[in-house]
């Protein structure tokens, strides 16, 4: 990072720590979007998260969400607490819906800077929405805001890994909703702190109620917490008192020993693998691109190659660095002889290994990310003897790793570099390599291996 990059983000953060909405609502888009420098934006972010409350509040179309949101946020304002609302909706292909039912929303709220509220659909969340939305979750947080609601719709595993995120979660439902909790996939009903029966005025409340608690009996929870059923009519405001007491009385109780925490490390025992997992992919992409891997997905249709040794090679160079040193070649007289210092040193040394058309007999010992090669030659003629004649044992040469072999090669002979030979060869461990000759590298012998 630029030092005038990180001078702009650090007053970017001053103003959005200081309730500037524009510089928040900034901060999520770039979070959203994945614009370049967000993970450095999120790295200052977290810093100052970890204070907020987070609620998240999902269940089927219908169940009127947004309107106990709505009512859950007036009732955080009077009572002073800043409000941040995070309204996902997973079977969205673009915001643009969820846009226009922002500003219905942000109208009513428009007076009070104390509620934001940001909408987010399947666009525009290239890291997933449920990673997203934890994002912006820290944006909000690092905000200041003391309270943020996480609102989904509907009832899948896209929604079970978002409310996941959340301290406490409410789940929402409806009388009427035909076979009732029996649609709901049992992974919701397990994560649900609080469960809401809205609309409760209507026909078949009662009966809402009866399945919840028959699922309840079935299964005790491990933090040992039956959550309760509350009643409401979010459009008319009833019951909103009592779901906000039901909310307080479960972050209580999270409180009491310890279960806050476990239930944290627990969420980013999964966060972690799922960044770890994003981090990889993104590696392995670096090694696919330029129509690599369809060039590699061809050879595995067309059976040249199988797909298990490639993957196990894609995995094994995640993270090399191309350009590295792969090894030092040192020409000596006797392998058994040579190789007994580094095993004296403690270094492992790898088995025997010849290469014919080299007339070699060679070890490596890898040393660090890089390893040294000792050579000894296997006939008179090999190319290591007559160095060995010629200037006594030694370094005998350099070896570069570099990224893409033949379009190295290529890019050398083009500008009229002088190669050993000017086909590439297949060496020790199979890969395949070039010897650039000396004169055209200021003497030194250089061996080009492909990664
Ligand atoms: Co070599």
């Amino acid at each position: 990072m630029t030092d005038l990059l990180k001078q702009d983000i650090r007053t970017w953060i001053e103003q959005l720590r200081s309730g500037d909405v524009r510089a928040l609502a900034r901060a999520i888009s770039m979070v959203e979007n994945r614009a370049p420098g967000w993970s450095d934006l999120l790295k200052t972010l977290f810093q100052h998260s970890g204070k907020a409350r987070v609620l998240g509040l999902t269940g089927p179309p219908g169940a009127g969400k947004s309107t106990l949101v709505d009512q859950l946020a007036r009732f955080y304002r009077k009572e002073k607490h800043t409000v941040g609302i995070i309204a996902v909706d997973p079977t969205s292909p673009y915001t643009g819906g969820a846009i226009l039912g922002d500003r219905i929303r942000m109208q009513e709220h428009f007076s009070d800077p104390g509620i934001y509220i940001r909408s987010m659909a399947t666009r525009g969340s290239l890291g997933g929405l449920a990673r997203t939305t934890a994002d912006v979750t820290t944006v909000l947080d690092a905000s200041g805001r003391d309270l943020i609601m996480i609102e989904t719709v509907g009832v899948g595993q896209d929604e079970v890994d978002i409310v996941r995120l959340a301290d406490v979660t409410v789940l929402i439902l409806v009388p009427g909703m035909g076979d009732d909790v029996q649609t709901i996939k049992a992974g919701i009903m397990e994560i649900a702190d609080i469960f809401v029966i809205n609309k409760s005025d209507r026909d078949g409340a009662e009966h809402v109620e009866h399945e919840i608690r028959a699922l309840q009996s079935l299964a005790m929870r491990h933090d040992g917490w039956t959550p309760p059923i509350v009643k409401t009519i979010a459009s008319q405001g009833v019951g909103i008192e009592e779901l906000a007491g039901a909310i307080a009385d479960y972050e209580a109780y999270l409180q009491k020993g310890n279960l806050a925490l476990n239930k944290s490390v627990e969420n980013w025992q999964e966060r972690l693998v799922e960044m770890l997992r994003d981090a990889l992919l993104d590696k392995a992409r670096t090694q696919l691109d330029n129509g690599k891997l369809a060039r590699l997905a061809g050879e595995v249709a067309e059976h040249k190659r199988d797909p298990y040794t490639l993957v196990e090679e894609i995995a094994a160079n995640l993270g090399k660095r191309w350009f590295q040193i792969d090894h030092l070649g040192i020409a000596v007289k006797s392998l058994a002889a040579a190789k007994s210092i580094y095993e004296k040193l403690g270094l492992s040394v790898s088995p025997e290994e010849t290469v014919e058309q080299e007339q070699v007999r060679l070890v490596m010992v890898p040393v660090g990310e890089s390893r040294l090669e000792l050579l000894e030659a296997t006939s008179e003629d090999s190319t290591i003897a007559k160095f060995i004649a010629k200037r006594g044992e030694g370094l005998h040469h350099v070896c570069l790793r570099v990224p893409d072999l033949p379009s190295a090669v290529a890019r050398l002979k083009k500008d009229g570099v002088r190669l050993v030979s000017e086909e590439m060869k297949i060496g020790a461990g199979g890969h395949r390599y070039v010897f650039v000759h000396p004169s055209s590298t200021g003497g030194v012998l250089l061996e080009l291996v492909e990664a």
